[in-house]
Formats: structure tokens, sequence, C-alpha cells
């Protein structure tokens, strides 16, 4: 299989569709080997801080979309942001990624204040955010303020299926936008996209995987749509577990030096689906530090796994079950390092 640097448009294709376990195994063993190359062995983990569940959009496949009145809306303090922090540090944590919503709530000023205490605090962490579409001059003056790394999915790399996705103010455009001025200001930026969202298609897959090619983040999030019930899209299917190990796997062959995570949304689906990811070519892991009491107000789907685990017994059992695999959890800052 002719897999590493150049695969056209029909060869991906014909690759997404596999059907047969050994053909599977074989592109999951070529990814993996690869990623064991590059990365030795070690698992990157992020503490991921939900710190707002309040957001102005209104996504049609995600749980917090603005129109959802049924979910209880949460806003962390900034001593409880800070003290998500000191939880993560103590288990020895370097990086810290802030997730919300698109929270009008949090003022620029705020978002500042926040960043900086915590670059002063903790000066040996990488501080990500995934906090939306934001200008140039914000992300610019987040920057400053300390943050290193940013996540913003591109979520469909087509135009069209795009609008099948977001109500009409919310523009492919201005993603795109967001994304080439984040890497432009000098963020670590993150990309991707869900497997099996509604209306997606192939070539669709096709077309993001070529545009991340072409993008080249220095992260790819890539985990399967899970319908949410209080969504337009309750009724739609989720997205299948091996497409998205396949999805995995053609990344890393692709980007072979990308900081790519076992999701969530994977160790959704399937009880074993983080260890699946890993073992298809994902090389990190995001642990909840969000407080306990949150955590079952943050759900962009349904079922969403880790909602009631304290965060350090969930590492502990964390680092077993990647132990068991083959693999060590490491906790250091894990940057981006162009290794091949
Ligand atoms: N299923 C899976 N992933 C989802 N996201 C949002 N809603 C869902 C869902 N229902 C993903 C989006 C977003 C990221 C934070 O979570 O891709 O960018």
């Amino acid at each position: 299989m002719a897999t590493e640097h150049t695969l056209e448009k029909d060869q991906l294709l014909s690759l997404l569709t596999i059907s047969q376990r050994e053909e599977k195994e074989y592109l999951f063993k070529k990814a993996r080997a690869l990623a064991d190359k590059v990365f030795e062995k070690k698992i990157y983990v992020r503490g991921l801080i939900e710190f707002t569940n309040y957001c102005r959009n209104d996504c049609y496949y995600c749980g917090i979309r603005k129109s959802n009145l049924r979910v209880e809306r949460y806003r962390l303090s900034k001593e409880q942001i800070l003290d998500c922090c000191q939880t993560g540090y103590r288990l020895g944590f370097r990086t810290f990624v802030l997730q919300g919503g698109e929270d009008p709530g949090f003022s620029q000023e705020a978002l500042v204040d926040i960043i900086s205490t915590i670059r002063n605090t903790y000066f040996d962490c990488a501080i990500t955010l995934s906090i939306g579409e934001k200008s140039y001059e914000q992300y610019q003056e987040l920057f400053r303020a300390g943050a290193n790394r940013y996540l913003l999915r591109h979520e469909t790399a087509n135009k069209e299926h795009y609008t099948k996705l977001h109500p009409p103010g919310q523009k492919q455009e201005n993603r795109l936008r967001c994304l080439s001025e984040l890497k432009k200001i000098g963020y670590q930026v993150g990309a991707g996209f869900m497997v099996g969202s509604p209306y997606q298609t192939g070539e669709n897959l096709v077309e993001d995987l070529l545009f991340l090619k072409e993008f080249q983040p220095e992260m790819i999030g890539v985990g399967p749509f899970i319908p949410h019930q209080d969504t337009p899209f309750k009724n739609c299917p989720r997205g299948d577990l091996d497409l998205t190990l396949i999805l995995i796997s053609i990344l890393r062959l692709m980007l072979p030096n990308a900081m790519i995570p076992a999701t969530t949304a994977l160790g959704t689906i399937h009880p074993q689906g983080r260890e699946l990811g890993i073992l298809a070519g994902a090389n990190v892991l995001m642990p909840n530090l969000s407080p306990i009491g949150v955590r079952k107000k943050y759900l962009l789907y349904d079922n969403k796994i880790c909602t009631d685990e304290e965060a350090v017994e969930g590492f502990a059992l964390l680092k077993k079950r990647i132990q068991k695999i083959g693999y060590e959890l490491v906790t250091d800052r894990g940057d981006f390092r162009k290794v091949i």
C-alpha cells in the first residue's frame, strides 16, 4: 500500500472504504509504527478545563448551542479556573486547555487577566485556548498575554457542507480567516473535524484530509459525530468507529509530527475507543480537569464519558490503561516538534 505522502483524491477515497479487517490492521500498524518512531511510545496529556458552556453560536450538532434552552449554563470564576490548574499542576500536567463556548460573558479583559495570571503562576506550562472565533487583534492580545496554542476545528473543508452544519450567520470564510491568522500570530494551531457528521460524504472527508495536509496544523482533532438529544441532529446516526480510526491513521501518515488526540468522543462510542485511537496513531489524551459539578453540564453530545471521575483517580486509572497497551503517559509540555 503506497501510503506515505503522495496519495491523490481517489486513492484516499478508496482508503476510506477499506472493509477487510487485515487491510485496516495494516493501515493502523503503519500509522502506529510512524507515531512510535516520532514520539517514542509517549502519550502526551493535556488538562482540559471547560470553563463556560454559554455560547453565542448555534451549530446544529452541538449540545451547548445557543438555542438549547435545556442546558443549565455555568461559568467558572477566575479562582475556579486557577484551582483546576493547580489540581492539574500537582498531577504533573504542564499543558492546560481552556475550552468554552463563545461566551460574551468573558470579556477580552477578563480573558487577558486569566491567561496572564496562569502564565505568571505556571510559567513552565503551555496554555492552549479553545474559545472560538475572534478578531486578529484579540487573538494577538491573548497570545501576548501568554497563550501558546489554539484549537479551532475547521469542522468541514467543504463550503456547502459547512452551511448544512451551521446557521447562515456562521461563515466558513470567517473560520478559515481565524485559522490562518492564528498561525500567522505564532500559535501552535489545531484544526480538525467530526467523522460522520450529517450530510458528510466520502469526498468531503477527502477534502478535509487535503485541507489539513495543506494547512499543516500542529494539532489535529478528529472524533466521531455523536448526536445530542436537544439539537436538530438528534436523530442522525453517530460516526463510525473504524472510519474514525482509519482517518486518524491516514492523518498520522500524512502529518507524521502532528499532535493527534484520541478524543473523548472516541472514548464515548467505544469502551476502549481511546486505546484504539492510540493504536491507530494518536499520541495525545485530554483528561478533564473541570470541577466534577459542572462536567455534566458541558455536554456537546449524549453519553459523554469522564463526567464523574475525580481528576486524580481518573488519571491514575488512565495511566494504567495506557501502560497496558504498551505506552507511557507523559505530562510535560509536549510542544510540537518537527522530528521527521
Ligand atoms: N459530536 C461530536 N463532536 C462534537 N463537537 C461538537 N458537537 C459535537 C457532537 N455532537 C465537536 C466540534 C467542536 C468540538 C469542540 O467538539 O467539532 O469543534
